[in-house]
């Protein structure tokens, strides 16, 4: 089968990815040793690239919209289903399978930079928005955060165990395409649309700009 080279992930997805698997150590280790004040920073970067990511999923390059990657939890399973054969790469953007993870990854880590803004530690540090619930309410928040944060753990590694999975099973490296944006598949396979740079610019922009005002009320 004659194979091509084509350009499968947009900078913004790449650079984000890596971004937030590094963000997501520094907030933990910052946590750990009591840097509240990083902690807060790196939160806000996830929280920032969250809400970018998420606006990417509706206007950003096709492998990045949701309407493309999220298929039926049937398709989900169907792929599952052949987890274990050896067959040559034929995705262009997430699997039927892969794109449930993705989304349940956005999801928690959502939970947690968004219950972070209501958190108290009473000691430390307290989010931005502590201040406008109740204590009670903060409190639950608090808890929230610190429990996600192994559910988080837990999805993470599922996700990097797939994705070693996919390498030694299927000898498919899925990596690669993360760092380098492109994929070799099939002749004949339909390029992605990729989203034009001003527009990541733009939402890049009103991301941080959101999460900036968020930051200066408390
Ligand atoms: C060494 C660690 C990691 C590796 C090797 C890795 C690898 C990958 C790869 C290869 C993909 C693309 C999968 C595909 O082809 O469909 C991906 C996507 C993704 N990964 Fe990771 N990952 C790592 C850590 C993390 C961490 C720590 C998180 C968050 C907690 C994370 C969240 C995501 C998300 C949200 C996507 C979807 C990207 C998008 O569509 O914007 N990854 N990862």
């Amino acid at each position: 089968m004659a194979l091509v080279k084509i350009k499968v992930w947009d900078g913004w997805v790449r650079a984000g990815h890596w971004l937030l698997a590094g963000l997501v150590g520094l907030s933990w280790w910052s946590a750990e040793t009591g840097r509240m004040e990083l902690h807060l920073t790196s939160g806000y970067l996830i929280l920032s690239y969250l809400l970018f990511r998420l606006a990417w999923g509706f206007f950003g390059s096709d492998t990045a919209r949701f309407s493309k990657f999220l298929r039926s939890p049937v398709a989900a399973l169907g792929h599952l289903a052949h987890l274990f054969r050896r067959e040559p790469d034929r995705e262009v953007g997430h699997n039927a399978a892969g794109g449930w993870m993705v989304l349940a990854l956005l999801a928690v880590l959502l939970v947690q930079a968004g219950s972070g803004l209501f958190a108290d530690d009473d000691i430390l540090a307290h989010g931005p928005l502590a201040g406008f619930v109740s204590g009670d309410t903060s409190y639950f928040l608090t808890t929230l955060h610190g429990w996600n944060f192994n559910l988080i753990l837990l999805l993470a590694g599922l996700h990097v165990a797939a994705v070693l999975l996919y390498a030694l099973a299927k000898r498919q490296d899925l990596v690669r395409p993360m760092v380098t944006g492109s994929k070799r598949l099939p002749d004949g396979t339909v390029a992605p649309r990729l989203a034009p740079l001003w527009r990541g610019v733009l939402l890049v922009g009103l991301s941080g700009a959101i999460v900036w005002w968020i930051s200066t009320l408390g």
